[in-house]
C-alpha cells in the first residue's frame, strides 16, 4: 500500500489523477491533497481539488492550499488548455467541505516527519510547494520514501517551449531544488505521457457509465481538443500497476535560466554521466491500451 501526498494544480488531467487515486484503495492511501498555482491560479486549483473530491463523494479528504506563485517569477504562468476555470467549464458540484487551515508546505513537512520513510510524494504540478518544504526543513529529503512526478521532457520537445514541459517551465527553480535534493525519484515526462493518448471510443464508454462519468468525459473532451494526453494519471497508474511502464536510469539536471529554462537535461550514457550516479528513473514507455483499460476499470466506480 502506497501512502501518498498528492501535490497538484487541477487541471483536467490532475482531476483524473485524483479520481484514480481515490478509486484504488487497495493500492493507495491518500494522506492529503496539496494544491499549487499552475494550470490556473492557486485559489482555483484549491477550489477545484475540493470540487473533484466532492464529485467522488469524498468529503473526508483533507485539501491544503499551497503557494500562489513560483519561486522567482512573481506573476506565474497559466495555461488556457484547461479552460477558464481549470476544469473545462464543465458543471461540477460546488465543494461540500472546507479547505484546511494549515498551509500545504507545512502539511508536507509535518506528514513526512510523522511517517519517516513511508510517504510517497506524487507531484503533478509545478514543484513550488515541495521545493519550499525542502527549503524550510531540509531534513525531510532523507525521510521521503520516493518522489513520483509528472514533469519534464528529457528526450522529446517540450510543450511550452522547444526545451521545456509546462510544470518545469512554470517553476524551474523549484524543479532544480527538488530534483537535486537526493530523493529517490521517478520522472514521468512528456517522453512517456505523450504516449498516454485518450481515444474517442474510450471517452464515449466513460460518458455512458454515470453522471460522474459524463462529467469526467466532458472535462477530458474539452481539454483533449488541445492536448489529448492523460499526463498526470500516469503517476497514479504506475503506483497501481508498475508493469504498464518502462524507463531508464539517468542523471537529471534542470536548466533554470535563458531560452531553455525548465529543460530537464538527461545524462544517460556513461560518458555523459562523467562519474555521477544516476539520480532519477526516467520513464520512457507505456502500454497505452492497458493504461486506458486500467483507467476505465477504476473510473467505473463513479
Ligand atoms: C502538465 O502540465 C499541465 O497542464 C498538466 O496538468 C500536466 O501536469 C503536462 O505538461
Ligand atoms: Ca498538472
Amino acid at each position: 500500500l502506497h501512502r501518498i501526498i498528492l501535490d497538484c494544480d487541477p487541471g483536467v488531467d490532475d482531476a483524473v489523477a485524483i479520481l484514480l487515486a481515490l478509486a484504488a484503495p487497495q493500492a493507495i492511501s491518500l494522506a492529503g491533497i496539496t494544491t499549487v498555482a499552475g494550470n490556473v491560479s492557486a485559489s482555483l486549483t484549491e477550489y477545484n481539488a475540493r470540487r473533484i473530491c466532492t464529485l467522488a463523494n469524498r468529503h473526508d479528504i483533507p485539501v491544503f492550499a499551497g503557494c500562489p506563485r513560483p519561486m522567482r517569477d512573481p506573476h506565474g504562468y497559466h495555461t488556457q488548455v484547461h479552460g477558464h476555470d481549470g476544469l473545462g467549464g464543465v458543471p461540477i458540484p460546488e465543494p461540500g467541505f472546507a479547505v484546511q487551515r494549515q498551509h500545504a508546505v507545512d502539511f508536507i513537512i509535518e506528514t513526512v516527519n510523522a511517517e519517516p520513510g513511508n510517504i510517497t510524494l506524487c507531484a503533478i504540478g509545478p514543484l513550488t510547494n515541495i521545493a519550499l518544504a525542502l527549503i524550510k526543513d531540509p531534513g525531510i529529503a532523507g525521510k521521503i520514501k520516493q518522489l513520483v512526478l509528472m514533469g519534464g521532457a528529457a528526450f522529446c520537445p517540450g510543450n511550452v517551449s522547444p526545451a521545456a514541459e509546462f510544470n518545469f517551465y512554470v517553476d524551474p527553480w523549484a524543479a532544480h531544488v527538488v530534483l537535486s535534493a537526493g530523493i529517490p525519484q521517478v520522472m514521468f515526462g512528456l517522453d512517456v505521457t505523450s504516449q498516454a493518448r485518450m481515444d474517442a471510443a474510450w471517452l464515449d464508454a466513460l460518458h455512458q457509465r454515470s453522471a460522474a462519468g459524463a462529467a469526467m468525459a466532458a472535462m477530458m473532451r474539452s481539454y483533449g481538443a488541445a492536448d489529448p494526453c492523460l499526463h498526470d494519471p500516469c503517476v497514479i497508474a504506475w503506483l497501481i500497476d508498475p508493469t504498464l511502464f518502462s524507463g531508464i536510469d539517468g542523471h537529471i539536471s534542470i536548466i533554470t535560466d535563458g531560452s531553455t529554462a525548465g529543460h530537464a537535461l538527461a545524462a544517460v550514457k556513461t560518458r555523459h554521466l562523467a562519474g555521477r550516479a544516476p539520480n532519477t528513473h526516467i520513464m520512457t514507455g507505456v502500454d497505452t491500451p492497458r493504461l486506458l483499460a486500467l483507467l476505465a476499470e477504476h473510473l467505473a466506480v463513479y
